[in-house]
């Protein structure tokens, strides 16, 4: 199948979370299926024009004038074809979305150039037999090709991945008629919502098939509790959402091969990891312990990670001699907090609040627990990681962390499923309490190796999950041409 995966940001090319490990690894797995991808993604600052080959103009009107830009078509290291989308004005500039901790006041028309160059794409460049879109900076592309199929041109199937329902892309409703849109696609049944444009929305209300990144999270969002405000218009749509389960690509993420380690190691032998952990220890100037148990968290410092309740159990952990590294950018208010906490205990507490990859393996690698009590998370990928490295996790029972780590009750430590430590409740006593079991188990070294082994051993390769995204794939373009079957009876 021929699928243009258009994407706001992806490895190795320019990063801010998950999505773009998700986007620089997912269409390879989809290649070696057999499907043929290409990826669309904005050419930001960071990425050189050198080596990439003009293809065509774009002229595309937005915020009431038009635009010029260029497409211009490259090729990822690891052989995927890429259409960069190139408008010096919305792109070239020092940040992918804002800087400054502030949103770029223009994205709703950044957004809409790029989703409109995608389409442009499709049209001059890769007819696909899908378009698949991920997260609001694409949420507009499936009603543009709803607008392009009413006015009789041609169109493509769409499927719509969620990865993360807290952005949304709300802006003032006033910028509505900068879009390009016809004016009954702001309403109920469109992008309004509340008064605002809704990005996600125009997608989730157009897109063929929906799906979200695990399959605990595609319930959890049909409910008020996490649907943030759109767990409505998901249920009436659940019979066409689906969950599934972001990848690894243990290419980039394996301690065997990581090229970011002072030492690799494996499940065979992990001396390498105490090396690792030495390491961390002195380049952060922590006490050179071994037994002393060292937390890691690597993270965007949002309330979505749960950085308050990190917050509120540091204190009672510092005084039982654990260590804490933290990488990590964000709120300006955990930036003070966790800067405090660091210069007060630097023996004990590291905070890197910078964006820094080479580090963030290295935690993964020197660090014995990790720690990931989200409010909510609709995959995690770090969590995943940790396994991999033997980095037991200790997480919130929710979206992706629910269905990636077992917790180690005592029966699954005796059936050797146990990879982690889950906790229920978002407070500070469920969190501890995770916590003191999982301190405990570092001290008991047979049971502490026996699930470090078992997370080492689990397979979050991608093979599956892309399996599952042609499945949706088929599912999007089935409903079509049973639509338009449909339609002629
Ligand atoms: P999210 O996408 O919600 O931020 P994920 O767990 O899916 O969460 O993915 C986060 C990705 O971003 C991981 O690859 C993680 O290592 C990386 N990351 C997050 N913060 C930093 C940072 N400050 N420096 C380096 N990498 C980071
Ligand atoms: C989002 C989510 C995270 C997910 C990532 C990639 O940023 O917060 O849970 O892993 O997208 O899908």
């Amino acid at each position: 199948m021929k699928v243009l995966y258009c994407v706001s940001e992806a490895v190795p090319y320019v990063k801010t979370g998950g999505l773009a490990d998700v986007a620089g690894s997912l269409p390879g797995a989809l290649r070696d299926l057999g499907h043929e991808v290409r990826l669309v993604l904005p050419r930001y600052r960071p990425i050189p024009r050198e080596n990439l080959t003009p293809l065509f103009p774009l002229r595309i009107e937005v915020g009431g004038a038009p635009v010029s830009g260029l497409v211009l078509e490259g090729r990822s290291p690891s052989g995927i074809p890429v259409y960069f989308v190139d408008c010096p004005r919305f792109f070239d500039r020092g940040g992918l979305y804002g800087e400054g901790g502030r949103d770029y006041p223009d994205n709703l028309l950044r957004f809409a150039f790029f989703s409109r160059a995608a389409v442009a794409i499709a049209a001059q460049a890769f007819p696909p037999d899908l378009v698949h879109c991920n997260d609001w900076h694409t949420g507009l592309i499936p009603a543009y090709l709803h607008q392009r199929e009413r006015a009789g041109q041609r169109s493509w199937p769409t499927l719509l991945t969620i990865h993360n329902i807290g952005m949304q892309g709300l802006f003032p409703a006033a910028e509505f008629p900068g879009l390009g849109l016809l004016e009954d696609y702001f309403g109920p049944d469109g992008l309004e919502f509340w008064g605002k444009v809704n990005c996600l929305r125009a997608g989730l209300v157009f897109a063929d098939v929906l799906n979200t990144v695990s399959e605990t999270y595609a319930k959890e969002i049909q409910t008020a509790e996490f649907g943030a405000g759109l767990e409505g218009l998901l249920s009436r749509r659940s019979r066409d959402l689906f969950g599934v389960l972001n990848g690894v690509d243990y290419g980039q993420w394996d301690p065997r091969v990581d090229a970011h380690l002072p030492a690799r190691y494996g499940p065979d032998d992990l001396d390498g990891k105490r090396f690792c952990k030495r390491a961390l220890q002195q380049d952060g100037g922590l006490e050179p312990l071994p037994y002393a148990p060292l937390l890691g968290m690597v993270s965007r410092l949002t309330d979505q990670k749960g950085c308050d309740l990190v917050a509120a159990v540091l204190p009672a952990l510092l005084k039982q001699g654990v260590q804490f590294v933290l990488l990590g950018t964000g709120d300006p208010r955990y930036h003070a907090l966790f800067s405090h906490l660091a210069r007060t205990h630097p023996r004990q507490v590291v905070a890197a609040l910078t964006f820094d990859e080479p580090l963030a393996h290295r935690i993964e690698a020197g660090a014995d627990l990790f720690l990931m009590p989200s409010r909510y998370e609709p995959s995690g990928l770090n969590q995943l990681y940790s396994l991999r490295y033997a980095t037991i996790p200790v997480v919130r029972r929710t979206g992706g962390l629910a269905d990636s780590v077992v917790d180690a009750t005592p029966e699954a430590v005796d059936d050797g499923t146990a990879t982690g430590f889950v906790f229920d409740d978002y407070t500070p006593p469920a969190f501890l309490a995770a916590l003191d079991r999982a301190l405990s188990a570092f001290r008991d070294p047979v049971l502490w190796r026996r699930i470090q082994q078992a997370g080492m051993r689990a397979d979050f390769s991608w093979g599956r999950s892309a399996g599952r995204y042609a499945a949706l794939y088929r599912e999007a373009v089935g409903r079509r041409v049973g639509g338009l079957a449909g339609e002629t009876a």
